[in-house]
C-alpha cells in the first residue's frame, strides 16, 4: 500500500540542512536504519535460526553474554567500518574502543549497545539497541580518551526498539522523531514527529525488588507513590519494568512517566546498572530534546565527565518535573534536611497530612 508519509531519507535531507557535516550524518543514521532493519529481522525469526540462547562467555561488564548480543554488536562493527566515515567506535560488547583505519577521515565516533534488554530475547519481550554518535579528533586517528565527552558534546544519538513494530528514534538536537519501519519494503515511515514528553506523570518505571539497597531519598520517593491518594502526592501512581531502557524510556517518550534505575548498595562498587556512553547519554539526549530531563538524581547525566567508556551512573529520567521533583528528594536528604520519613512535599501540604 503506497502512502504519503515522509520516509526516514527525505526528513534527515530536510531536518539536518545546515547542520555542520549534514551529508555524512544522514548516511551515518541511514546505515544505522540498515543496520535495525537488519536486526528487525533476525528478531522477528525468534528461535528458528538458533540465536536467542546464551554463550558461554562474558563480557566486560561480568554479565554472560547472549548470541543476539554478539551478533547484532558485529553487524554494527562491520557497517560503521564500512560506512568510511566513522573513525572508531566503543561498544558495551568490547573491552576496549576500536578505530577504522579506513575511516581515518572520519567525522564521527559511534558509542552504542547493540542490544539492549538481552534477558528479554528467550522470552519474546521487546529489546532494543542504543547509539551515540560523538565528533572524531581531526586530522589523527581516535585514542581511547577520545570517546570521553560529556552527553552534552553528542552530535546525535537515538535508539531502536524491536517490539510489534520496529521504530527507530533519534535527535540532532533539533527535536527527537520517530520512524516505523515498513519490513516489506524495508523503509522507515515518520510516524512520530517532534515527540514531546508530558511534564508530569502517575506512573514510574524502576526495579523494585532492589528496594533495601537504593538510597533513602529513592526510597522514600517510591514509597510516597506507592501511597497514592492516602499520601502526600495525593493520586494514586501505577507502575511498569519491562527490563529493557529501551522499551521503558520509549512508553515514556509516548505516554510521560519516569524511568529510575538508581545508585544500589548491592555492589557499591557500581554506580548503579546503567552506562554513561552507551545508554544514559543517549537516551537523556532523546529525552530531553522531546522536554524531559535526564538526572542521576543530583546533576544532569549529560553534564558528567566521563572517566571510563564503560563507567556507570544513576539513571532517572522521564517527565521533566517528575525528574525534578525526585532530584528535590535527593537535595533535601543531602542537605540533612530530611531522614526517613521524610517527604519534601509535606511542605507544601495541608496540616491534615502531616498529622496522619
Ligand atoms: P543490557 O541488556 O544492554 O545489559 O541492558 C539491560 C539494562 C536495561 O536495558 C534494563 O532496564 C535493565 O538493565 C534491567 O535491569 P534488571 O534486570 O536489573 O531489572
Ligand atoms: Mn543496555
Ligand atoms: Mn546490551
Amino acid at each position: 500500500m503506497r502512502t504519503s508519509r515522509t520516509t526516514l531519507t527525505e526528513f534527515l535531507r530536510n531536518e539536518l540542512k545546515g547542520h555542520a557535516n549534514a551529508s555524512d550524518l544522514t548516511e551515518l543514521l541511514e546505515e544505522i536504519a540498515r543496520v535495525v532493519t537488519r536486526i528487525s529481522h533476525l528478531v522477528a525469526r525468534g528461535g528458528i535460526d538458533d540465536i536467542t540462547g546464551k554463550l558461554q562467555s562474558e563480557n566486560v561488564q561480568g554479565e554472560v553474554q547472549m548470541k543476539l548480543d554478539v551478533v547484532t554488536n558485529d553487524l554494527f562493527i562491520d557497517a560503521f567500518r564500512q560506512s568510511g566515515i566513522v573513525a572508531g567506535i566503543a561498544s558495551e560488547e568490547m573491552d576496549s574502543p576500536l578505530s577504522f583505519p579506513e575511516g581515518r577521515d572520519g567525522k564521527f565516533l559511534v558509542v552504542f549497545d547493540p542490544l539492549d534488554g538481552s534477558s528479554n530475547v528467550p522470552v519474546n519481550v521487546s529489546i532494543g539497541s542504543i547509539f551515540s554518535i560523538l565528533g572524531a579528533p581531526n586530522g589523527r586517528p581516535p585514542e581511547d580518551n577520545d570517546y570521553l565527552q560529556p552527553g552534552s558534546s553528542q552530535l546525535a544519538s537515538g535508539y531502536a526498539i524491536y517490539g510489534p513494530s520496529t521504530m527507530l528514534v533519534y535527535t540532532a538536537g533539533h527535536g527527537t522523531h520517530g520512524f516505523t519501519l515498513d519490513s516489506a519494503t524495508e523503509t522507515f515511515f515518520l510516524t512520530h514527529a517532534n515527540l514531546r514528553i508530558p511534564d508530569t506523570t502517575s506512573e514510574f518505571a524502576i526495579n523494585s525488588s532492589n528496594a533495601r539497597f537504593w538510597e533513602v531519598p529513592v526510597q522514600q520517593y517510591v514509597e510516597d507513590c506507592i501511597a497514592g491518594s492516602e499520601g502526600v502526592r495525593e493520586r494514586d501512581f501505577n507502575m511498569r519494568w519491562v527490563g529493557s531502557m529501551v522499551a521503558d524510556v520509549h512508553r515514556i517518550l509516548m505516554r510521560g512517566g519516569v524511568y529510575l534505575y538508581p545508585r544500589d548498595n548491592k555492589k557499591p562498587i557500581k554506580a548503579g546498572r546503567l552506562r554513561l556512553m552507551y545508554e544514559a547519554n543517549p537516551m537523556s539526549f532523546v529525552v530531553e530534546q522531546a522536554g524531559g530531563k535526564g538526572s542521576t538524581g543530583r546533576e544532569q547525566i549529560m553534564g558528567v565527565v566521563p572517566q571510563l567508556v564503560h563507567q556507570r551512573v544513576p539513571v532517572i529520567m522521564g517527565s521533566s518535573q517528575e525528574v525534578s521533583l525526585i532530584e528535590r528528594y535527593h537535595r533535601d536528604f543531602d542537605s540533612g534536611e530530611a531522614e526517613k520519613g521524610y517527604s519534601p512535599l509535606f511542605g507544601e501540604r495541608s496540616l491534615f497530612h502531616k498529622m496522619q
